[in-house]
């Protein structure tokens, strides 16, 4: 082995590590949506309902009702970081009801991510729109 395909190999592999590291960070910042969903079943659905059109069990003597989230048109009006938000300091922290329970005791930061990523991709299915 000469030297200059050792430092050929460490190049490569280098670059592989930077592609797997940027990778990393990529899924990080925007949450991972498989694991999202079963926060989302275990602590939302009780409200938001399964498919998120505010029809949980304990949807009915809500007042006022938990938001559709399934509602694209809505949903496309709030930053991640507005969802972020409401989920992590509740309903009162972004001027709703306290009705909306502030999870952040529960769920850390990249949990809260996870469910921001399960709510835009098979929720709403939308992105934040600027208007
Ligand atoms: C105890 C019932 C309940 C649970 C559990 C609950 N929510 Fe809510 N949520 C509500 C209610 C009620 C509102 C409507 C508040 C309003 O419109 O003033 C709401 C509103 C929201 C909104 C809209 C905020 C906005 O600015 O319009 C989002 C997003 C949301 N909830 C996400 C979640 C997520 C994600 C979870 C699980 C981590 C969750 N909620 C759990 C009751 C609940």
């Amino acid at each position: 082995m000469n030297s200059n395909y050792v430092i050929k190999s460490i190049k490569v592999v280098s670059l592989l590590l930077l592609v797997m590291m940027l990778g990393g960070i990529n899924s990080f910042a925007t949450g991972d949506s498989a694991k999202g969903k079963e926060s989302y079943n275990q602590i939302c659905a009780m409200c938001h309902g399964e498919t998120g059109k505010g029809d949980g069990v304990a949807a009915a003597s809500l007042d006022p009702k938990p938001r559709d989230l399934s509602s694209g048109e809505y949903v496309s009006t709030l930053t991640d970081e507005h969802i972020f938000k409401v989920i992590k300091e509740g309903g009162e922290s972004v001027g709703k009801s306290n009705l909306m329970p502030a999870w952040g005791a529960v769920l850390s930061d990249d949990k809260i991510w996870d469910v921001v990523a399960y709510l835009r991709a098979d929720i709403c299915k939308c992105q934040h729109k600027a208007k």
